[in-house]
C-alpha cells in the first residue's frame, strides 16, 4: 500500500474546496507570497497540468479577464471543474511538453503573461535520477518562458533539489528582475521539491513569439 494512500489534511481540504489535488495550496501560497496573479490580465500557460488543480486555481483566480492553455501527458480530471474546462478561455493540449509539436501548438497560443510548471517525472526512488529528470522538465519550462513569456511576465517552476538546480535559479535570475526559491508549507515534509519563482521578465515582448525554443 502506498504511504500516501490515506488522504492527509491538504488532500481533504482540496476535495472540500473543489480541487482534484493538494498541490493547489502550493500555488496559492506562492501567489499570496509573491503576487504572481496580482493585477493579472492576459494569458497563462500551465505545464504538467493534470489532474488540474493549478489550472482550476488559475481559471478561478483570473475569472473572465484572462485565458489559460494547459499541457499534460494525462487527461485532466473533470470531477471538480464545473464546466470551466469547457470554457472558451481554456485550451488543453494533451501530450509531451518536451515534444516539438506540443511546443509549436503552445507557442501559437502565446505570448503568455504567466508560465507555470508543476511537471514531475514518475519517481524512481533514486533521488539523483529523479532530480536529473525533474531538472530536465524544469529547464524545458524555462525555455517556454524564454520563448513565449511577455516582458514583465511571471514564472513558477517546480524543481527537485539536488542535481544542478542552482544553475537553473541562476538562469532565472538572469532572465527576470527577481528570482526566488520557496518551499510552500503544503509540500510534503519528506519531499525534495521546491519552487523557483521569476518575477518581471526582462526583454522585448514583440520578439518572444518568434524565438525558437
Ligand atoms: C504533480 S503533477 C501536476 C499537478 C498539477 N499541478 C495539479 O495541480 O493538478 C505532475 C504532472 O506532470 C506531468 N508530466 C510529467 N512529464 C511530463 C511531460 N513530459 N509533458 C507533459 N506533462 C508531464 C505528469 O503527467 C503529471 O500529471
Amino acid at each position: 500500500m502506498s504511504k500516501y494512500s490515506q488522504p492527509d489534511f491538504w488532500t481533504l481540504k482540496a476535495r472540500k474546496e473543489g480541487y482534484p489535488a493538494r498541490s493547489v495550496y502550493k500555488l496559492k501560497e506562492i501567489d499570496e507570497k509573491f503576487g504572481v496573479f496580482k493585477r493579472f490580465r492576459g494569458k497563462a500557460l500551465d505545464l504538467g497540468a493534470a489532474p488540474g488543480s493549478w489550472s482550476l486555481y488559475t481559471l478561478r483566480r483570473m475569472g473572465a479577464e484572462g485565458s489559460l492553455a494547459a499541457i499534460d501527458l494525462s487527461p485532466l480530471s473533470r470531477r471538480y471543474d464545473k464546466g470551466l474546462f469547457d470554457g472558451e478561455n481554456f485550451r488543453f493540449l494533451q501530450g509531451d511538453m518536451t515534444s516539438a509539436d506540443i511546443r509549436e501548438a503552445a507557442l501559437a497560443l502565446g505570448p503568455f503573461n504567466i508560465v507555470l510548471c508543476d511537471a514531475a517525472p514518475p519517481t524512481t526512488g533514486n533521488n539523483s535520477i529523479d532530480a536529473i529528470r525533474s531538472l530536465a522538465l524544469s529547464e524545458t519550462a524555462l525555455e517556454y518562458a524564454e520563448a513565449a513569456l511577455a516582458q514583465g511576465g511571471a514564472f513558477v517552476v517546480k524543481v527537485f533539489q539536488g542535481g544542478d538546480s542552482a544553475s537553473l535559479l541562476k538562469r532565472i535570475r538572469g532572465l527576470f528582475s527577481q528570482g526566488k526559491s520557496f518551499k510552500p508549507q503544503a509540500c510534503r515534509k519528506e519531499s525534495f521539491e521546491t519552487y523557483y519563482i521569476g518575477l518581471g521578465k526582462n526583454g522585448d515582448p514583440a520578439n518572444c513569439q518568434r524565438r525558437k525554443i
